[in-house]
């Protein structure tokens, strides 16, 4: 196993050339409507896989680079969409909603016509298993099409005129404004796009900034965006958040932040705004998801959901399951069990038929990582896996830790990686009082069959968290369900439903129903003299 963990790393001939890109220098980008050269710096990128460089030393592969943006560029990006929007007035909000519809239709068949691309950018630029990055790419195409779907049912659910005390009305939604989207690097693609495409087909424009890691995937795509949508609708930004993102928030001519990334960072961009009550936001953010293991738990169904729970995407995911409480009389079966099945998951690069265990983005979440299962291990836990914590590089061996208690780091923080801290419990008010008490609020997981204490559970744990999963692992899927959390994890829900009423406000058409106003309203719809008051079905 050592030899397998220090001989993980390929050399450059190693790689299947079906899965090779060739570095991308992506010096273009899209501002209002044009695809425009950049000059100045770049920042380069490299892969969380390492590669054996020409002086025999194992070094993370290049991959391209990409604009550092300055100040004045996210200015100008801030321009065009402020134009485009024009205070509502623009071509893009006041079009009618089947036009918009149109334009993000186009842009579907766009995007799939970049999947080979996009799906290898997003293995190579974050790590991510080819077959979960083929996921993701679909997975996003699928949520766009039921975004679309979503807008049609809810247009038509409008078109009809409401009567009440001799006022007729017809209650629909407008955009909001100029909507800054940022997605996180675990869901490059997949979790940018369900801000960003909400958000436009809703009638804001967009101002859009890819995450840390994940770039290169985006700058092939502004080609997409250029064909498919009318100037200044969308615009990118690259570069360090600090310089092209804290000067667009203090300008106040931000109407809507879409951030998916960490509470600490959401604070900082929401208090840059002069404005705060003008400002809507949108945000997913801190998790520390529990497993609560009945004793009465099917051991095996437990065992796998909690493994893929704590483990899918090296646990890089908001949703991952961070603590584990485990019922203290079959505690050792399930941890031996547990244990077991993580020896059974195939480690080594994205690319691999199978793989599970993968590298990460960064040699810094390594020591971060080993920073927390130190401490643990300092305060008298014990890592419980063989070759748990071990490493190369960018890639760690999960670590099974037990038992860990309130005054170790991984009692509260989110580790956000191959780590699964492990504690056990007699009475139920011990996870109960974890959950009330934890600053994060996104969801749990409880594993039991006896319908009583599910049931009391239940009854405490939604108040607490926004998703209780029954003998499953916690997830934001499927994307037809409301995704949210409390506390500091997150505001506003996201669905494919929701995230259309996210982005745009109610607003209404009312008049006095005297026999002229509805002679003038019938013939604004019978002329489709408006795009606002219109009964038209939208299939
Ligand atoms: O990182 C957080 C994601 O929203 C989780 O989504 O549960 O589908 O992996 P998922």
């Amino acid at each position: 196993m050592i030899e397998k963990i220090k001989n993980l790393f390929p050399k450059e001939n190693e790689i299947p050339k079906d899965y090779d890109v060739k570095p991308i220098i992506a010096d273009e980008y899209l501002l209002n409507g044009k695809i425009v050269k950049f000059k100045g710096e770049f920042q380069d990128v490299y892969s969380p896989v390492m590669v054996l460089n020409k002086s025999g030393k194992y070094e993370q592969k290049y991959l391209g680079k990409y604009p550092l943006m300055t100040e004045e560029h996210s200015q100008k990006a801030l321009n065009a969409a402020m134009n485009a929007y024009d205070k509502g007035k623009g071509v893009w909000p006041t079009m009618r909603v089947e036009e918009r519809i149109n334009c993000v239709l186009k842009f579907v068949e766009e995007l799939k016509k970049k999947k080979e691309i996009v799906v290898k950018l997003i293995m190579w630029e974050i790590g991510k298993s080819f077959s979960d990055s083929e996921k993701e790419f679909d997975r996003t195409v699928e949520y766009i099409l039921d975004t679309v779907e979503a807008l049609k049912e809810l247009d038509r659910n409008s078109s009809k005129f409401i009567i009440s005390q001799g006022v007729y009305a017809q209650v629909k939604r407008s955009p909001l404004g100029v909507v800054l989207c940022m997605g996180p690097y675990n869901y490059p693609l997949n979790e940018t796009y369900t801000t960003l495409i909400p958000a436009l087909i809703m009638g804001n424009t967009v101002i859009f900034k890819p995450p840390k890691f994940g770039v290169l995937l985006h700058t092939v795509l502004v080609e997409s965006f250029a064909k498919s949508f009318p100037p200044g609708v969308v615009n990118t930004i690259y570069g360090d958040g600090k310089t092209v993102v804290g000067p667009l928030m203090e300008s106040g001519n931000i109407d809507v932040l879409a951030f998916i990334g960490s509470s600490k960072v959401a604070d900082i961009l929401k208090h840059k705004h002069p404005k705060p009550h003008r400002l809507r936001s949108v945000l997913g953010l801190d998790a520390k998801n529990a497993a609560i293991i009945l004793e009465d738990a099917d051991i095996d169904v437990a065992v796998k959901e909690c493994v893929t729970g704590a483990l899918s995407f090296n646990g890089q995911r908001c949703t991952a399951l961070k603590i584990l409480f485990v019922h203290k009389n079959f505690q050792n079966t399930f941890i031996e069990k547990f244990v077991r099945e993580i020896e059974n998951l195939k480690f080594g690069m994205p690319w691999e038929d199978g793989v599970k265990l993968t590298p990460m983005p960064e040699l810094d979440r390594v020591e971060y990582l080993k920073s927390l299962i130190e401490d643990a291990v300092k305060k008298g836990a014990k890592i419980i896996n063989e070759f748990g914590g071990e490493s190369n590089g960018t890639f760690l061996y999960p670590a099974v830790v037990y038992p860990v208690k309130k005054n170790m780091r991984l009692w509260t923080e989110e580790q956000f990686g191959p780590v699964i801290p492990f504690t056990y419990f007699e009475d139920i008010k011990d996870p109960l009082d974890y959950v009330v008490n934890s600053n994060y609020g996104q969801q749990v997981s409880i594993f039991s069959k006896d319908p009583k204490r599910i049931s009391a559970l239940t009854d405490v744990l939604v108040n607490q968290v926004s998703r209780v999963n029954l003998n499953s692992q916690c997830q934001r899927g499927p994307d037809i369900l409301p995704f949210t959390g409390r506390k500091d994890s997150a505001e506003g829900t996201l669905s494919v439903s929701d995230a259309l009423r996210v982005f745009s406000i109610r607003s209404l058409f009312a008049f006095k129903g005297t026999e002229e106003n509805k002679k003038t309203v019938t013939r604004i719809l019978k002329e489709r003299e408006s795009k606002f008051i219109s009964t038209d079905f939208i299939f």
